[in-house]
C-alpha cells in the first residue's frame, strides 16, 4: 500500500460554485482521498422518501474528474428532524432518565427498532446509488459510534432488550442471581421482568449488573454497525468498509467491533484530548508543557491500540490540522505539529492520514474549528505543513513488522476497574498509561493486544491492569511464559472473575500460580499519602495503590519490600522463573521503581532500550526509525556513523521529526 494523505470535506456546507474550486486544489496539495457525506441525511432526503441526489452526484463526479478517490460516510449519526418528529422514540434517554433531544447529533437509541429499520433504508438507498461508482473506493459506517456518551441509553426499549439479552445469557434467573451476587442487599429476582436499569438507583448499583449492561450496550452497538456493513457489502462489492473510532474511547468493545470491518480508522485530536486525559498526579504541568502538541504517548498509545485491533495498518480518518473547538482550552498547535502528528501516525502503522477538515466551517457548532483552508478559502497554517510533507511520503516504508514487547488491554477489565476505582486518582487508563509511557521513554516499540490473542511471538508481555482475568487468559499467558516470555503483572490484576465477583482464592486469581504470590492487603492512597519501598538497592516512593504479597512458591524472589507502615516488611514486588521465562508481580504504583523494573525485564529478554531525552520518542516502521521531538528546544541525536537520513538530520528541530535507517 502506498502511504497517502486525505481530507474530510462537506460539499453541502458551501455554495456549489465555491465547492467546485476545491477538488483541483485538493489534488494539487497531494491529497488522494476525500471523505464526504457522513452527516448529510437531511440534504439527501429532506422529506420522507424524497431523495435529492443531484448535489452528491455532482460532487462525486467532480472529485473523480480531479483524480481523487471518494470515501462515503453513511449519514446515520444525524437522523433528520422529520424522522424524529415522526418517531420520537428514536431519541435516547440519558443517565438521569431524560430524553436527549434533537438539535445536535447522535440523537438515537441503539435499542430503537424503528431506527434500525430507518438506518437500513437510508444505507440501502445510498449504497444502491453509489455502491458501484468507480470513484467510491470505500465506506465509513455512521460517525464515531458512542461519541457524546451515546453507547448507552436508559430507555424502556433498552430495558426490554437488556432483559432479553440477560435471559439469553443466563437461561435461568437463578443463574443470574448467582452471577450477580444478588443476595447482597436483598436484590434477588424471581423473574427477568423484575430487573430494572441501574441508572437511577439510590446508591451504587450492583457492579456485576453494570458490567453486564455495558456488555449488552456494546453488543447492541456492534450489531447495529454490522447491519450497516452487511448492506454496504451487498450493494458495493469490492469496496472496503471501516468505522472511525475515537481516542481512549471505551464504552464498547473495540476488539469485537473491528471484527466485521476491513480495517479500522480513528480520529486523532492530540491537543483537545490532552485536557481530558492528563493524569491527576502530573496533570497541570503536563497540560501546559504539551498544550500545543498533545502528549506523545497519549497519541501513540491510541495508534498502537488501533493497529492492534486487526493487527494491520489503519487510517487516521480525522487528523487535527489546526485548533479544535470542543476542548476546555483550544490553543493553536505549535509550528510543525501537523507534520509531527502525520509522521508519528505513519510511524505507528497508519497507511493514510486524513485531515479534518478541508475548509473551516463558517456556520453552526464548529465555527471555532480550523480546517486546512480558512473561512475565505485561503490556506491556513496546517495546509502549508501538509504541502511540505506530501512529497516526502514516497520516501517512507509501509512494511509493518511485529514488535518484541506487547502490552495487554481489554475493555471488560476497564469497565470493571472503573466502576469501583476505590480511589479517585486511580483509573484503568491511568494505570495502563503508567506502564506504556515508561516503555516509550525507554525507546521501546509496543504492540497492544487482547489477552486472548496469539502472544506467542513476544519476548516481553506487560499486563498492567487485567482487573478481570479468566482461566483461559491465564492459560494463554502461562504457555507464553513456559516458552520463554518475561511476563510483568501490575497491581489490581486478576482481582475479579468474568462475572465481576472477586476470585475467592484472592488476587491475582488464576495468575497466582504463575506469579507464585497472592495479594494479602491492598491500600488505596489519597494524593500526598505515600509509602516507601526498598527495591533493587534503592528506596522508592509509591502512590495511588499498594499491595502486599504473600509468597506461595519457594522459587519466588522478593525484589521490593515495604519500608513504611502499615505494610512494613511485607513483599511489594516479586519475580519468579517459570519454564523458559519469568513472571514478575509489581504490587505498587511508583514511577521511579517501574523505570528500574522494566529495564531488568527488557534486558533479560534481549530487547534493546535506552532512556531517551525528555520529550523525544522513537518509533520503528519497516527499516526506518522516526525520531520525534515533542519539545520546544532543539535536540541532537547521537547516531552511529553510516546512519542514512531519509528526512531531516541528527539535529532535531523543536517539534521536528527525523527519519533514518541505521547501518546494518
Ligand atoms: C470529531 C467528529 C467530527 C468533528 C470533529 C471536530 O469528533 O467526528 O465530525 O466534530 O470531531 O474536532
Amino acid at each position: 500500500m502506498p502511504l497517502e494523505l486525505a481530507v474530510c470535506d462537506y460539499p453541502e456546507h458551501v455554495s456549489r460554485a465555491e465547492w467546485l474550486t476545491f477538488p483541483a486544489r485538493m489534488k494539487a496539495l497531494g491529497l488522494e482521498y476525500v471523505r464526504i457525506g457522513e452527516f448529510a441525511w437531511s440534504k439527501l432526503e429532506p422529506r420522507a422518501g424524497e431523495f435529492h441526489w443531484d448535489w452528491l452526484d455532482e460532487a462525486i463526479e467532480a472529485l473523480h474528474a480531479a483524480g481523487l478517490k471518494v470515501v462515503l460516510g453513511t449519514p446515520t449519526a444525524t437522523p433528520p428532524a422529520w424522522l424524529i418528529r415522526a418517531h420520537p422514540d428514536i431519541l435516547p434517554v440519558d443517565v438521569h432518565g431524560r430524553v436527549r433531544e434533537f438539535g445536535s447529533r447522535r440523537h438515537y437509541d441503539y435499542s430503537s427498532d424503528v431506527y434500525w429499520r430507518e438506518s437500513a433504508r437510508i444505507v440501502t438507498a445510498l449504497t444502491t446509488r453509489y455502491g458501484q461508482h468507480p470513484a467510491v473506493v470505500g465506506w465509513q459506517t455512521d460517525n464515531e459510534h458512542g461519541c457524546h456518551d451515546t453507547t448507552r441509553s436508559y430507555s424502556t426499549q433498552a430495558l426490554e432488550k437488556f432483559r432479553g439479552w440477560l435471559e439469553r445469557k443466563y437461561s435461568s434467573i437463578a443463574g443470574l442471581n448467582d452471577a450477580w451476587g444478588t443476595a447482597f442487599w436483598s436484590q434477588e429476582y424471581n423473574d427477568f421482568s423484575e430487573i430494572a436499569l441501574h441508572n437511577l438507583t439510590v446508591t451504587e448499583p450492583n457492579p456485576s449488573q453494570v458490567l453486564d449492561f455495558n456488555r449488552f450496550a456494546s453488543d447492541q452497538l456492534i450489531a447495529y454497525d454490522r447491519m450497516q456493513t452487511e448492506i454496504i457489502r451487498a450493494h458495493s462489492p469490492g469496496r472496503w468498509v471501516t468505522h472511525n473510532f475515537m481516542i481512549f474511547f471505551a464504552d464498547f468493545d473495540h476488539y469485537k467491533a473491528a471484527e466485521h470491518l476491513d480495517f479500522v480508522t480513528w480520529d486523532n485530536y492530540p491537543t483537545g484530548m490532552l485536557e481530558f486525559f492528563a493524569p491527576p498526579s502530573t496533570g497541570e504541568a503536563l497540560k501546559l508543557e504539551f498544550a500545543r502538541t498533545g502528549h506523545p504517548d497519549f497519541v501513540a498509545f491510541n495508534h498502537d491500540i488501533y493497529r492492534g485491533l486487526k493487527q494491520k495498518p489503519f487510517w487516521v480518518m480525522e487528523q487535527q490540522c489546526g485548533q479544535v473547538n470542543w476542548s476546555t482550552y483550544n490553543p493553536l498547535p505549535a509550528n510543525g505539529a501537523v507534520k509531527l502528528w502525520t509522521l508519528q501516525a505513519i510511524a505507528h502503522g497508519a497507511d493514510v492520514v486524513s485531515y479534518f477538515r478541508w475548509q473551516a466551517a463558517r456556520e453552526a457548532q464548529e465555527l471555532y474549528h480550523s480546517g486546512l483552508l480558512r473561512f475565505d478559502g485561503t490556506p491556513d497554517r496546517g495546509h502549508n505543513e501538509v504541502a511540505a510533507i506530501a512529497p516526502k511520503l514516497a520516501l517512507l516504508e509501509d512494511a509493518l513488522l511485529p514488535n518484541k514487547v506487547v502490552l495487554l488491554h481489554d475493555y471488560e477489565s476497564l469497565w470493571a476497574y472503573d466502576v469501583q476505582k476505590h480511589g479517585q486518582n486511580a483509573s484503568y487508563w491511568a494505570q495502563v498509561m503508567h506502564y506504556y509511557t515508561a516503555l516509550r521513554e525507554l525507546g521501546v516499540d509496543v504492540d497492544i493486544k487482547h489477552p486472548m490473542s496469539d502472544l506467542s511471538a513476544y519476548s516481553v508481555i506487560v499486563a498492567p491492569a487485567l482487573n478481570i482475568v479468566s482461566t483461559d487468559e491465564a492459560a494463554n499467558l502461562e504457555s507464553c511464559v513456559q516458552r520463554g516470555a518475561q511476563l510483568l503483572i501490575g497491581c489490581r490484576s486478576g482481582f475479579r472473575q468474568p462475572t465481576g465477583a472477586v476470585w475467592a482464592a484472592r488476587a491475582p486469581g488464576p495468575l497466582a500460580v504463575l506469579a507464585g504470590v497472592k495479594v494479602k492487603n491492598f491500600d488505596s492512597l489519597r494524593p500526598g499519602l505515600t509509602s516507601r519501598v526498598e527495591a533493587l538497592d534503592m528506596s522508592f516512593e509509591t502512590h495511588t495503590w499498594n499491595e502486599s504479597l504473600e509468597i506461595i512458591s519457594d522459587d519466588v524472589q522478593i525484589l521490593g519490600t515495604y519500608f513504611s507502615d502499615p505494610l512494613y516488611d511485607e513483599a511489594a514486588v516479586t519475580t519468579r522463573p517459570l519454564g523458559a521465562g519469568s513472571v514478575t508481580y509489581n504490587g505498587v504504583w511508583s514511577d521511579q521503581l517501574l523505570r528500574r523494573l522494566l529495564p531488568l525485564m527488557l534486558s533479560r529478554a534481549g530487547v534493546a532500550h535506552d532512556l531517551l531525552p525528555h520529550g523525544v520518542r522513537l518509533t520503528t516502521r519497516g527499516t526506518l526509525t522516526y525520531a520525534q521531538n515533542w519539545t520546544r528546544g532543539g535536540v541532537a541525536l547521537e547516531l552511529p556513523a553510516g546512519t542514512e537520513f531519509v528526512i531531516g538530520t541528527n539535529l532535531l528541530e523543536p517539534y521536528g521529526v527525523s527519519v533514518y535507517r541505521l547501518p546494518q
